[in-house]
């Protein structure tokens, strides 16, 4: 099997749609008129949830019309994000079919469905035109792809002189050994982890100048500890817990305790197409 093969089964619940639904009327949400934030809290699958994201768009300087590629989309919560606060047009990719499935239907539920859509496909081979789009992101997904030259040239390839690449990615900033689970991988075969000094390399040698980047590890420990606190209280992160599955909690706690720890750090980096 093929490691795209394996990271997709990963990800792959079969039959998440349903538990979201489920989840959602049981909170009282109109499953069939659904707000953007009757979502929060399932339909971001990164360190820092909904806050990091609106952060992120922030760095990005979105605007309406702008054409946006989230490349490794999941349940598609930062695509609608970016396209009903800014007005951006954004085309999903991501390798995990059912999660392509369930980000089509959601968003179809936000009344979204003429501004955003989700696709399968491999963030190796980018299924666009050449210089198609102003913006391109890439959002806790280089974890899971160990050719970052090539995942780097294809969007580079995607941009139009000028544009933007903003990726949002978990990096190692020392030495030492992850512990597994983690929320990206079960075992070490399907992780690739690499240092900020490495991105940089190679975002660089891509035809990427880095303008901005910083370490959103404070907001991440900050959320881990609301979470911990509430569960305390016996309220659980549902949303999360649907999405990881098997071992949630042992997988949430590996990659909380190692950002905690300064093991591994979310970083977000802004690189302009040159
Ligand atoms: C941790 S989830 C993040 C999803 C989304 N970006 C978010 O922040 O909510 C990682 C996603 O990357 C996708 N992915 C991993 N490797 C990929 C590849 N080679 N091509 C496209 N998508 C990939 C997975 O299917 C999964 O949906």
């Amino acid at each position: 099997m093929s490691t795209e093969e394996k990271v997709a089964n990963h990800y792959t619940h079969g039959s998440l749609e349903t538990a979201i639904l489920q989840s959602l009327a049981a909170d009282g949400k109109d499953i069939d008129n659904l707000r953007i934030r009757d979502l929060a809290g399932v339909d971001e699958f990164h360190l820092g949830r909904h806050a990091a994201t609106v952060d992120f768009a922030r760095d990005l300087d979105l605007s309406a019309g702008l054409r946006l590629a989230d490349i490794g989309s999941g349940l598609g919560g930062p695509a609608r994000h970016f396209a009903d606060s800014y007005g951006c047009i954004v085309s999903g990719i991501d390798l995990t079919e059912e999660f392509v499935q369930v980000a089509n239907s959601l968003t179809a539920r936000c009344g979204l469905a003429d501004q955003v859509s989700f696709r399968q496909g491999s963030a190796l081979a980018l299924p666009f035109e050449s210089g198609s789009f102003d913006r391109t992101t890439l959002i806790h997904v280089g974890m899971n792809i160990e050719d970052k030259a090539r995942l780097f040239a294809e969007i580079r390839r995607i941009l139009t002189p000028g544009g933007r690449f903003g990726l949002y990615e978990i990096m190692q900033m020392r030495d030492g050994t992850l512990p597994f689970p983690m929320p990206w991988a079960m075992e070490l075969e399907t992780s690739f982890v690499r240092s900020p000094d490495e991105y940089r390399l190679l975002l660089e040698g891509a035809g990427f100048a880095v303008e901005l980047e910083q370490d959103r590890s404070a907001l991440a420990i900050r959320l881990a500890h609301e979470a911990r606190a509430k569960a305390a209280g016996g309220q659980r992160d549902q949303g999360f817990r649907t999405l990881m599955g098997p071992r949630a909690g042992e997988r949430s706690s590996n990659v909380n305790t190692s950002v905690e720890a300064g093991l591994l750090a979310p970083i977000e980096m802004i690189a302009r197409a040159v």
